[in-house]
């Protein structure tokens, strides 16, 4: 079969801004350091519409009426899904893993606009199953369900970040390294393929527990070879979701050197390995570094950590 064309969701390609004060914050030099804006395409920003390119296209092709897909409550994959299938006059149904909190709201409020439908799965039940339930119905019903995979995260999904490495090569001829936030590994994966696994640093947030294997099978379905790849594993903490105290310090050094909301779940932790391969000279002075910047201002607000934030500011009236 072959890979249908990608139908577009947002505008490309996205800025590559250079970040002079927080590289100095960081202990590099003025230009070693340039961050690129994923967090500013459609659809309340973020990288999973790139592989919503691909993925829709791949289940309108099909003859999919709608896209089902899962995450945790706070899914940003789940809110681009809805908003996807919005633009492109198809449903979606959204089977999301934990306890919704509407004082929480985030992505969940995003979704809701989006006019996607919710089915809550309790912690500890198997999402996949109840999934395939929801496909079943669906499909009883006489609709064409879609399911795509947690994160968007297929060899199809994958190939929007081929289209970032072509971006960035463009951008930056002699960029080194790429610092990227790791989830289910598409982004990663896509990456690898496009620059070389030895011009991207992984840093991995926890949220699968077969991250190195996941990017390494998605990068080799499309076609690269993948050698020795380099993810760093030191900033998951307590695990996924729970905000770290170098995380807490990258998120604030970001916005108060740049104006950069980063997220506590995944650029958060990125900027901190970013900061931590400093400190250890992986990464080097006088190379050219980009921080992927992948979105997740929404799933701020769906984490305590906003309200923590609010309360320190109030704290110091
Ligand atoms: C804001 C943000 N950054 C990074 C990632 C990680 O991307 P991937 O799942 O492709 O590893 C995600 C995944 O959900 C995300 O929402």
């Amino acid at each position: 079969m072959t890979t249908p064309a990608p139908v577009r969701l947002s505008s490309w390609p996205t800025p590559l801004e250079p970040a002079p004060r927080l590289a100095a914050a960081l202990g590099l030099r003025a230009d070693d350091l340039w961050v690129k804006r994923d967090d500013l395409t459609s659809f309340a920003g973020g990288n999973k519409v790139r592989k919503l390119e691909h993925l829709v296209a791949e289940a309108e092709t099909a003859g999919a009426t709608v896209l089902v897909t899962s995450g945790g409550v706070q899914s940003n994959h789940a809110r681009m899904t809805a908003a996807a299938a919005a633009v492109r006059g198809l449903s979606a149904v959204l089977v999301l893993s934990g306890a919704p909190d509407a004082a929480r709201p985030g992505n969940l409020a995003l979704a809701e606009l989006f006019g996607a439908r919710l089915v809550v799965v309790p912690p500890g039940e198997d999402v996949d199953a109840r999934v395939a339930d929801v496909a079943a119905e669906l499909q009883a019903a006489g609709e064409v369900p879609a399911v795509l995979p947690l994160g968007g995260s297929t060899a199809t999904g994958a190939r929007g970040y081929l289209a970032c490495a072509a971006e960035l090569t463009e951008q930056l001829p002699d960029l080194d390294s790429v610092v990227v936030a790791v989830g289910s590994g598409g982004t990663m994966a896509g990456l690898v393929a496009g620059l070389g696994a030895e011009r991207v640093l992984g840093v991995d947030t926890g949220a699968v527990a077969d991250a190195a294997a996941r990017v390494s099978a998605l990068a080799t379905a499309l076609g690269a070879t993948v050698g020795e790849l380099r993810l760093r594993g030191d900033q998951v903490g307590e695990g996924y979701g729970v905000l770290t105290p170098a995380a807490r310090v990258a998120m604030t050094t970001a916005a108060r050197t740049e104006g950069l909301v980063l997220d506590p779940v995944y650029t958060g932790k990125a900027l901190a390995g970013l900061a931590a391969a400093v400190a250890d000279g992986t990464l080097s002075l006088g190379r050219r570094t980009v921080f992927l910047h992948t979105g997740g201002l929404p799933g701020l607000f769906g984490h305590p950590h906003a309200a923590q934030l609010a309360g320190d500011l109030m704290g110091r009236v």
